[in-house]
């Protein structure tokens, strides 16, 4: 599979004893991009003068290198990339700096383990091309403060707290129903079972995480989805909405039919919130604004674009969570 990042491409693989790998999507010799897609295969052929890899990114084949001086093909692999999993979630890392997944995401894992991320599917990706920068996108994902507003016909407007967090995310914790969870409109019966086994906070609301930087997952009782905002400039983001179900409810006979208001529900306010993220990119077009205040209820933005500061400034503390207050 060829993954594009605004920090370069990628190729995964999957090998034949079903390890996972992760490679510059280029060959070896002279930089060809090797992998346009996703699907399956025995190698990877570079089309320029077809040099061949293995799918654990070892050179199988460089036809007409022979005689070429000191040319040692177990030294000419593809270059890996740093790769790792929680939650059937791969997350890849360019910079051999960066602490390991496991550090940069806490207490994620516990805290959602009742969720059971290994056991859901994905079964549907949405994408969107938004004509605004990455922040407004995630920043808008970390408050509900615009939900009476922008979302007035689709959500309505939604209670919802800051969450505590230990590690490189944050969350924001949005209240439901008992009954009826907020992945669907409002109103209406709840389409689908709730995860077993979730505690009663669980049961009633819904946690958006942000994964920094610009990775968010949203935990429901009945459902998650993931929305992966890929920087493509200044002021344009690719946003991928990925829809996600617990096994048990996708093997429903009806499940299609169950399905379709929470599609409806993406489908309508994904998009609302990508015009007012494109509002406040044209807003800020004028490079004339001062900084503007906070609302109690953004406590996560406020946290978001101080870790981004941290990081533009080089004054990164540990985390987050340990820099505490706002
Ligand atoms: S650039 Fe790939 S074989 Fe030449
Ligand atoms: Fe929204």
């Amino acid at each position: 599979m060829a993954v594009d990042t605004a920090a370069g491409s990628l190729v995964v693989t999957r090998d034949r004893d079903n390890c996972l790998h992760a490679f510059v999507n280029a060959c070896r010799h002279r930089g060809a991009r090797l992998v346009e897609d996703v699907g399956a295969c025995r190698g990877i052929v570079c089309p320029y003068h077809a040099w061949t890899y293995n799918l654990d990114g070892s050179l199988r084949a460089a036809p007409g290198m022979g005689g070429v001086l000191d040319f040692d093909p177990r030294e000419q692999g593809l270059i890996p990339v740093r790769l790792a999993e929680w939650g059937g979630f791969l997350f890849a890392c360019f910079d051999p700096e960066t602490p390991a997944l496991e550090t940069w995401l806490g207490d994620l894992p516990e805290r959602m383990a009742a969720h059971r991320p290994d056991d859901l599917r994905c079964v549907r990706r949405m994408p969107f091309d938004v004509a605004a920068n990455w922040k407004f996108l995630i920043g808008n994902a970390l408050e509900a403060y615009h939900t009476g507003s922008v979302h007035r016909d689709s959500l309505g407007a939604q209670q919802a707290e800051a969450e505590s967090t230990r590690g490189q995310w944050d969350a924001l914790y949005v209240h439901g129903e008992d009954d009826k969870s907020i992945s669907t409109l409002p109103g209406g019966i709840q389409p689908l079972p709730f995860i077993e086994g979730l505690s009663a906070r669980a049961r009633s609301g819904t946690w958006f995480t942000v994964i920094y930087p610009c990775t968010q997952i949203v935990f429901s009782p009945d459902c998650a989805w993931w929305l992966d905002f890929q920087p493509l400039a200044a002021d344009c983001t690719r946003l991928v909405l990925g829809a996600c179900f617990p096994r048990s409810s996708i093997e429903l006979a009806d499940f299609r039919e169950r399905a379709e208001p929470y599609f409806q529900r993406w489908s309508e306010a994904t998009p609302e919130d990508n015009a007012i993220a494109e509002a406040q990119q044209r807003g800020h077009g004028s490079g004339r604004l001062p900084a503007g205040r906070y609302a109690l209820s953004e406590q996560c933005v406020h946290r978001l674009d101080n870790w981004v500061l941290d990081r533009v400034l080089g004054t990164q503390a540990p985390s987050h969570a340990a820099a505490g207050s706002v």
